[in-house]
């Protein structure tokens, strides 16, 4: 059975290379990073800790899935060495600095969800004290977090390299994600249309097809310069489509690569 930590004190005990940081729910997206973390160090620790401060509304706190027994599973089947699991006291001992999103972090999830970046910032920058990892790794499903935390990385100029773990889709296409679970058969019908809008190749096609599906209701789609997360302009070398929106309440968020070199 895989090692579960809980304390502060347990987890100073040993030193992990690979921080793959979860908030449990796990599914085959989150294996596909510690698999990946696994090709960087033998020696692989997943966190679960559902961080009630990136967490605007109580409801949606309230609402995340807790699976601690099927993540240890799936942590382990993965290849993880350990899973630590902290109380919210472990995390957040005493009054901690909240690290700022800076101006990205008020953009699209950011608008729509006020101070969401802000404690993700908080809770990842605390957890890479707690365990100094040499490598973190994120998945490029939540792109605008990725892109806030390794420039975060590098304000800090912290000693982790930030490993970038591509979208892994259901067979159908659409995007894994924990809040999945909570889509019905019908609900999920209607989300292909995200990843079906994501295969145009501009956003006016992108928005045509999305009105089609009236159970999908759009909350942004956009187009970034991967290097800023500013506009496209003329010396953009990556664009990306970011799209976020809600099938029957649950919010549901992807993006792709634009351009030849996609
Ligand atoms: O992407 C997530 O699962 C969370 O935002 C993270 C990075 C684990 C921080 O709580």
């Amino acid at each position: 059975m895989i090692e579960l930590i809980n304390s502060e004190r347990d987890l100073a005990r040993q030193k992990f290379e690979v921080l793959v940081p979860t908030l449990g729910a796990l599914h085959a997206g989150h294996q596909s990073l510690i698999t990946l973390g696994k090709t960087l160090s033998d020696s692989v620790l997943t966190t679960i800790f559902v961080n009630p401060l990136q967490f605007e509304s109580k409801d949606d706190l309230a609402k995340y899935p807790k699976t601690l027994d099927h993540d240890l599973k799936l942590a382990e089947q993965a290849g993880a060495t350990a899973v630590f699991a902290p109380t919210v006291e472990v995390v957040y001992p005493t009054q901690i600095t909240k690290i700022s999103a800076g101006a990205v972090g008020d953009l699209y999830e950011g608008a729509s969800r006020a101070g969401h970046f802000a404690g993700v910032l908080t809770v990842v920058k605390r957890l890479f004290d707690l365990t100094k990892p040499k490598y973190a790794i994120f998945g490029e499903k939540d792109f605008q977090q990725l892109f806030l935390i390794k420039e975060m990385v590098q304000r800090l100029a912290l000693p982790i390299e930030i490993v970038a773990a591509p979208i892994i889709r259901e067979p159908d296409g659409l995007a894994m994600s924990s809040r999945n679970v909570r889509l019905t058969d019908a609900d999920r019908e209607s989300a292909l249309i995200i990843s079906t809008a994501l295969q145009q190749s501009n956003l006016e096609e992108m928005h045509k097809v999305l009105a089609t599906e009236p159970g999908f209701k759009l909350d942004y789609l956009a187009e970034i310069d991967e290097q800023n997360f500013g506009p496209v302009g003329s010396d953009t070398q990556y664009r990306r489509a970011i799209i976020a929106g809600w099938v029957n309440g649950v919010r549901l968020l992807d993006n792709k690569r634009m351009g030849s070199d996609a």
